[in-house]
């Protein structure tokens, strides 16, 4: 079942110099939970931050860290950010050779497990490890980086990915992730997502914006 959208505001696009009275600014602002992009510079051609960084984050809020893990191999750091603090960690299938064995080890560490599909990765992809996970979260950008367009062909792969859900009867978190503005977002909700990753829409404007920036990509 769709539950109320929920907004993940990512980090990549704050003040990284700042980072801590940020995450404080969208948690006052509205935000549901705070995406943390974790890149390696090998799955994706970019890099961002580790575990220290998580960890360091953890006392400015009480809202869900949705740890989204573009590393490879993966499994070797699943424990550092659970120990961090992380409450969902998402991986890539194709960032391990074992993902259902993956998706497990997150949830014997008394955390959210979620997978991501990457553009061009199917739906299919889930047949057998939905029951494994407690959140999907579609890439509609190709991860690497904040700030980009929107690639519209996810919609329909949010409209499977709504029904299979929906068949299977459990509490899973459908997430939308990559060039999510008012539009977009309201694309991806009527498509059946439940919950948005927003970079560039959340910090835009300065922090008397946020605010009103989170409040519009929820629909007003
Ligand atoms: C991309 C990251 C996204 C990104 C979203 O690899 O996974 O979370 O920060 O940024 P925007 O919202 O600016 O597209
Ligand atoms: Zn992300």
């Amino acid at each position: 079942m769709q539950q109320p959208v929920r907004i993940s505001p990512s980090i990549l696009s704050a003040d990284f110099a700042r980072l801590g009275e940020e995450v404080r600014a969208v948690d006052r602002a509205g935000a549901d939970w705070i995406h943390v992009d974790v890149m390696d510079g090998h799955f994706v051609p970019n890099i961002t931050i580790g575990p220290a960084v998580v960890k360091a984050l953890r006392p400015h809020t009480d809202k869900l860290l949705d740890v989204h893990l573009m590393i490879s191999p993966v499994d070797s750091y699943l424990e550092a950010f659970a120990e961090a603090g992380a409450d969902i960690i998402t991986v890539h299938p194709e960032a391990g050779p074992h993902i259902h064995r993956t998706l497990q080890r997150i949830r014997q560490l008394g955390k959210k497990a979620g997978v991501s599909l990457n553009p061009g990765t199917p739906a299919k992809m889930l047949d057998y490890i939905l029951e494994e996970v407690d959140l999907v979260l579609v890439m509609s950008v190709n991860p690497g980086f904040g700030g980009q367009k929107f690639i519209s062909s996810q919609l329909r792969k949010i409209e499977a990915i709504r029904k299979s859900i929906d068949k299977l009867g459990k509490p899973i978190d459908l997430e939308v992730d990559g060039g999510i503005d008012v539009e977009t977002a309201r694309l991806a909700i009527s498509a059946g997502a439940d919950a948005l990753v927003a970079g560039t829409a959340t910090f835009r404007g300065g922090e008397a914006q946020y605010a009103a920036n989170i409040a519009a990509l929820r629909g007003g």
